[in-house]
């Protein structure tokens, strides 16, 4: 029996992407697995991707940027199963508008990539507390700690994700509950495959040696959903058991070099 067995797991943006690749991974680890995504249709596709390998899973559809939406989710995780050990907060907004930014798109983005992980940790808390265990692990970026061209709104995100994360950690640790932060580089999901061939007419192979992508890092390649999601599953795990407030740099070294 690994040290996840039977835990049960909330994965928001779980229907695409490293979200998507989390949930599976915590469906091998036999996790009771609950996709959270606000579209239906890849929602249900991961559930049956996870159940097809033997694993337990439940779709929720719902928009986590809706604060009742999140209320929501969490009660119908708690009538389902009356607890909560780990969340992973993964869903991300990007914005490329740099200087050009307006309020409206400062709020949305601040809503997305700040407010909304706030809120689900805040509503997934009071079980947490009760069993004095839990795993919070959010999906930051190296973004947050570097700068990038019009990459504004979206950086100065998630540097805040950073902190926040540290933030949480420290007010959390007294119950037990661990929050820390995986910070991938460049990954080859779906819609990165979609918005890297459009921006740069580039495939794998090109974004593996392109310098803002894979060319940049020391291994010349940019990462599988998987490679991010294995280390958003050892942070959850006992095998983390004393490490909070931290980052998990995933980049191959990157923001390193
Ligand atoms: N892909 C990368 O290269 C990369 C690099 C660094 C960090 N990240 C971060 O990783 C996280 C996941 O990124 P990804 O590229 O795998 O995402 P993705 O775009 O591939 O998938 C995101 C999923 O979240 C769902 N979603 C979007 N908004 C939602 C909402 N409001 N409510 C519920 N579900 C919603 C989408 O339907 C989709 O299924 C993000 O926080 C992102 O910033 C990604």
């Amino acid at each position: 029996m690994n040290s996840l067995e039977g835990k049960v797991v909330i994965v928001t943006g779980a229907g695409a992407g490293i979200g998507k690749a989390s949930a599976v991974e915590f469906g091998l680890k036999k996790c009771k697995v609950i996709i959270v995504d606000n579209d239906k249709e890849s929602g249900e596709v991961s559930k049956k991707l996870i159940e097809d390998s033997g694993g337990e899973a439940t779709f929720i559809n719902a928009d986590i940027t809706v604060e009742k939406d999140i209320k929501n989710m969490v009660e119908k995780v708690l009538g389902k199963y009356a607890r909560i050990d780990i969340l992973v907060n993964n869903v991300g907004l990007f914005n490329n508008s740099g200087m050009d930014a307006t309020v409206e798109e400062w709020n949305e983005v601040v809503r997305a990539n700040i407010i909304s992980p706030f809120l689900c940790t805040k509503y997934c808390l009071p079980t947490m507390k009760e069993n004095r265990a839990g795993a919070v692990v959010n999906v930051a970026s190296i973004s947050g700690f570097i700068a990038q061209e019009n990459y504004l709104l979206y950086n100065t995100t998630k540097g805040a994700m950073i902190n926040m994360t540290r933030c949480m950690a420290l007010d959390l640790g007294k119950y037990n509950i661990r929050v820390n932060n995986v910070c991938p580089g460049t990954v080859w999901t779906e819609n990165n495959e979609y918005f890297i061939k459009k921006s740069h007419n580039i495939d794998k192979r090109g974004a593996d040696l392109h310098s803002d992508f894979g060319g940049g890092n020391m291994l010349s390649r940019v990462s599988e959903p998987k490679e991010i999601a294995k280390c958003i599953v050892f942070l959850a795990s006992e095998d983390a058991s004393f490490v909070t407030a931290e980052n998990l740099v995933v980049d191959a070294g990157y923001i390193a070099k």
